[in-house]
């Protein structure tokens, strides 16, 4: 029976994770060991079979004592532990959702509707570290998976409409606290109807520079705004977060001989925890539409492809929608204005799950087979 070791499992991805692998039952069958980086010795978490007292997460002796590890915790906790425990002469699986090792050489980023090919081929190569891709980039390849798949894509902008969830619990609620904010700031003009819009539009602005607007966690008002930048610059000029989309989605596609020219602006919008995607496709051929639609739908069983009108995209291609599903909607499929080999698309998908915990859960699975 493999010993699993989680760290971090009480943080929001390690939570959202644990939850989802009771759903599945997949404590079952496995000896999980719960580690703490303040709390050893206390119990371990309810997950309806018995687990030891937490131990310590730098305990390098503990983790040695693993087949595998599963982290949540951040990239701090894998700079400051993977190299000491590979170090030690550490044989077993690392799981990891942070994006310290993506992009090592020894790491596979794993998202298996899409990439099993890749994860098998590198578990026969003896491979033992895997780490969760970027969300965006699991989210935008399980929506676009089926054209990726038939080779049909030359190049694609991802324009992102992320949502606060990607930066972290404290940021979430500082949204919440923002919206609050502005809300309170015209409660009174908002209960008279006579009150003038321009008017209650002057007083919320104001209200959202103001040096008592909460911004401790974004820097600057999310709420009634957005921010046009997500983590930090490269000297290209990129952020952060619009490189991953190329260099991961490349990675994980095992295409980094022969890459995929990906980009965009990554911009963070005020949704809790669904991100959004809209992409320009510049297609190798002119495709029909309905054959996109039908490989796009038949890929892997979460994609959904939304009919392109008004009625089916407002039900159904948002966050309010999609957040806390395993779906991923796909629509807005149309062809461009600059011809037949131009597709628009638009994708959301929750950035806690398949953006997140579930590619985790699933190789701790493929582990098991
Ligand atoms: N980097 C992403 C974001 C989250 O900021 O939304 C995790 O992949």
């Amino acid at each position: 029976m493999l010993k699993v070791g989680f760290v971090g499992w009480r943080g929001m991805v390690g939570s959202v994770l644990m939850q989802r692998m009771q759903e599945d039952g997949d404590f079952d069958g496995i000896e999980p060991v719960f580690f703490t980086t303040s709390q050893v010795g206390k119990p371990g978490p309810d997950i309806g079979v018995d687990v030891p007292p937490l131990k310590d997460a730098t305990d390098i002796d503990e983790l040695k004592a693993l087949d595998v590890v599963v982290t949540c915790q951040g990239g701090d906790y894998t700079k400051q532990v993977y190299g000491d425990l590979r170090g030690a002469a550490w044989k077993g699986y690392w799981i990891d959702a942070a994006s310290t090792l993506r992009m090592a050489d020894e790491a596979t980023i794993v998202l298996d509707p899409v990439n099993r090919g890749v994860i098998d081929a590198q578990l026969a190569k003896g491979a033992k570290t895997f780490a969760g891709g970027n969300c965006t980039v699991s989210l935008m390849l399980m929506g676009l998976g089926g054209l990726f798949e038939a080779d049909l894509i030359e190049w694609m902008t991802s324009m992102t409409y992320q949502a606060a969830s990607g930066s972290g619990a404290k940021h979430m609620r500082e949204l919440l606290n923002q919206m609050g904010s502005l809300r309170d700031s015209v409660a009174g003009e908002l209960s008279d109807p006579s009150s003038a819009i321009l008017d209650i539009d002057r007083k919320v602005t104001a209200a959202m520079r103001s040096g008592d607007f909460p911004t401790d966690n974004f820097g600057a008002p999310l709420a009634g705004s957005l921010l046009p930048w997500i983590d930090t610059k490269l000297d290209n000029g990129q952020s952060k977060e619009e490189w991953k989309g190329s260099v991961e989605t490349n990675k994980i596609l095992g295409l980094d001989n022969n890459p995929i020219p990906i980009d965009g602006i990554c911009v963070r919008i005020g949704a809790m925890r669904s991100h959004s995607q809209a992409f320009t496709i510049k297609l190798k051929k002119d495709v029909p539409l309905d054959e996109i639609e039908d490989r796009l739908a038949k890929h892997n069983e979460w994609v959904k492809v939304i009919a392109n009108d008004k009625d089916a995209t407002i039900d159904g291609l948002t966050p309010a929608a999609v957040t806390g599903t395993m779906q991923v909607p796909v629509g807005r499929l149309r062809k461009l204005a600059m011809g037949g080999e131009y597709l628009s698309a638009f994708s959301v998908g929750d950035q806690l799950l398949w953006g997140a915990a579930e590619p985790l859960k699933r190789m701790l699975k493929i582990l098991r087979e």
